[in-house]
């Protein structure tokens, strides 16, 4: 498994591949991988006959109080994650090859300022401007993306079509521990009290589903419940509960499909997400 560090080195093998015709698939990521990437990496190694793997702790995405620093970083058990799944090569680059005298960002309006953006105002830009330079660098033929960051998928896929990127964005399911707890790499921050204390957000979750399906047509009534659920939980403060429409991710009065209600709830101080979508 190769590392690569350098831009410059990955265009180099990269045209190669062009060169033989081969098709390209990126799974962009922060590394410390984990069930969860392996997920996306599984399917683009199904699709595609090269498969790149970005591992870069991206600065521009965290805001100043974030946990940048902090967050869990492990080249070695990427690398040997990623040879078995099938990839072709990592590509870690440093902050500076890739931000070295930047003066340039991609911003996005409205959809980027609701949800999560409401609390990190600055994460958007920061990710569409890091995939960008991911797809300018690596050019991918498709692009894989968890739903585990629903809103993140949905401005990514905005971002490709207002560009005109003419990559295919793969939205992959959330994958989960046994329990429920959405897999995350942020996880690993949770004592074994938080660990137990995590669950509220997927069982709230699913006790809105079960309401949704037994014909609940108010999305306050769902969203208030799910909402006392995770107030139970003493170690749980909501960031925000919200039901929106899938596409807009504007918030709903009537239960109305396909739609979106995410989720982000700290465990202590730890920051965690999850979502669930009906089509
Ligand atoms: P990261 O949090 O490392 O996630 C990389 C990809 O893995 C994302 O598309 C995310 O949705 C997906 N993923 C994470 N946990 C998952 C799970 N439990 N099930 C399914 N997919 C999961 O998202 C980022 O990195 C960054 O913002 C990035 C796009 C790389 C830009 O820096």
């Amino acid at each position: 498994m190769q590392i690569i560090k350098k831009i410059d080195e990955l265009r180099t093998i990269i045209n190669q591949w062009r060169k033989d015709g081969l098709t390209v698939g990126l799974v962009p990521t922060m590394g410390y991988l984990h069930e969860g990437h392996k997920s996306l990496i599984d399917r683009a190694v199904e699709e595609n006959d090269r498969v790149v793997v970005s591992d870069f702790v991206n600065p521009t995405q965290f805001g100043p109080n974030e946990d940048f620093e902090s967050y869990p970083r492990d080249i070695n058990a990427d690398a040997a994650l990623c040879e078995a799944a099938g990839a072709s090569l990592i590509f870690n680059p440093e902050a500076d090859e890739m931000y070295d005298g930047a003066l340039t960002f991609v911003d996005m309006n409205k959809i980027t300022k609701v949800l999560c953006g409401k609390t990190r105002p600055i994460h958007f830009s920061g990710v569409c401007t890091v995939v960008s330079k991911l797809f300018n660098i690596v050019t991918p033929d498709r692009a894989y993306f968890g739903q585990k960051d629903a809103q993140q998928l949905c401005v990514i896929k905005k971002m490709v079509k207002d560009l005109n990127f003419g990559i295919e964005i793969v939205g992959c399911p959330i994958i989960r521990e046994a329990d429920g707890l959405a897999k995350s790499s942020r996880n690993t921050y949770l004592s074994s009290e938080e660990r137990k204390a995590a669950l509220c957000l997927s069982r709230s979750l699913n006790i809105g589903k079960d309401m949704i399906n037994s014909g609940e047509t108010s999305a306050a009534a769902v969203v208030g419940r799910i909402k006392e659920e995770i107030e139970k939980e003493s170690l749980a403060k909501i960031d925000y509960v919200e039901m929106v429409d899938l596409n807009q991710l504007e918030s709903l009065e009537t239960i109305q499909k396909p739609l979106l209600c995410a989720m982000a709830v700290y465990i202590g101080k730890t920051r965690l997400i999850d979502n669930f979508i009906m089509e």
